[in-house]
């Protein structure tokens, strides 16, 4: 874990509430690895004195890739500083997706969840283990990507409403991509709203297929101090007896085996 300035130096509106920003970071990039994230501290925004964990969405020579959703003042602030502002970043911070003895990787992201999914692409290709990236979201509006940044991915996208993409939730895709390939080998990994990744834990335990989930509970300290990213666990056959893990050190990604879906939502967007 690495403490840097880190200097702004490209920001891309995606849409009115989503941002692309590139953080020149090069110490904290050297070490990154997909499923890990930032602690940012936004200089000189009046009201936010807390750092905001964001997920590295990938990794350019020094630069480090955010997407931001804006969903209230620290990511506004976040959204509203011009290039060249310098800010105060802890990172890479957390467990990284494990992707050994892996020989097909299913990406499913949901809205924002997506961004540390485009970082597990990157290197999912660069290991040359065969990827397929299922991106959805509510309606084109908010759709994380530029629609030639999808096209040049490959991602299979999905919007509810069919503004965008395919039509209808994108677990559904993921079904039936399950339904016509052989599963050998084949390990899931998402991040998105609650109810996208439970269905896509549905999904996985019917066809016993390895899963990991980045969970984005709130978080206060990022450091394990103050429990409040705690989430109940249990022993990964299903004894609830597991006990409660943090999100911000023994994650963001778990064994989805683990987590304690039912009881995840009262902390959970
Ligand atoms: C490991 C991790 C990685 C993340 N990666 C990204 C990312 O790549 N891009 C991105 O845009 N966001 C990401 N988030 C979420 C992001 O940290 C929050 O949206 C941000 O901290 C909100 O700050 P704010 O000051 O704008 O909103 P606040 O003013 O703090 O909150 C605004 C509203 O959003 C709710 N809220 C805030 N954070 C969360 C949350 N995590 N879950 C549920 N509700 C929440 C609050 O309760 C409140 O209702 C990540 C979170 C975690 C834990
Ligand atoms: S955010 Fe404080 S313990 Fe995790």
């Amino acid at each position: 874990m690495i403490q840097e300035c880190g200097a702004l130096r490209r920001k891309e509106v995606i849409h009115p509430e989503i941002f692309d920003l590139w953080l020149e970071c090069p110490e904290v990039a050297h070490q990154s690895h997909a499923g890990q994230y930032l602690h940012l501290l936004i200089k000189g925004a009046t009201g936010v004195t807390l750092r905001r964990p964001l997920s590295i969405a990938g990794i350019e020579g020094g630069l480090i890739r955010l997407l931001v959703r804006i969903v209230g003042e620290g990511t506004s602030a976040l959204a509203a500083v011009p290039v060249g502002t310098i800010m105060d970043v802890i990172g890479p911070l957390g467990i990284p997706f494990d992707y050994s003895k892996v020989s097909q990787a299913l990406l499913v992201g949901g809205g924002i969840g997506g961004a540390p999914l485009l970082f597990l692409q990157d290197e999912l290709i660069g290991k040359s283990i065969p990827t397929d990236y299922f991106l959805g979201a509510k309606t084109q509006d908010e759709y994380p990507l530029d629609p030639e940044e999808v096209e040049r991915r490959s991602i299979f996208a999905a919007t509810d409403d069919g503004t965008f993409g395919s039509a209808g939730f994108v677990s559904l895709q993921v079904n039936q991509w399950l339904q016509h390939h052989d599963h050998a080998g084949v390990r899931v990994y998402s991040c998105g709203p609650l109810l996208m990744m439970r269905e896509v834990d549905r999904i996985c335990r019917l066809y016993d297929l390895p899963h990991q989930a980045s969970l984005e509970n709130r978080m206060g300290c990022g450091i394990g101090v103050c429990q409040g990213c705690a989430v109940r666990v249990n022993d990964g056959k299903g004894d609830p007896r597991g006990g409660y893990r943090l999100v911000c050190k023994d994650g963001p990604v778990f064994d989805a085996m683990e987590i304690e879906w039912a009881v995840l939502g009262e902390s959970y967007r």
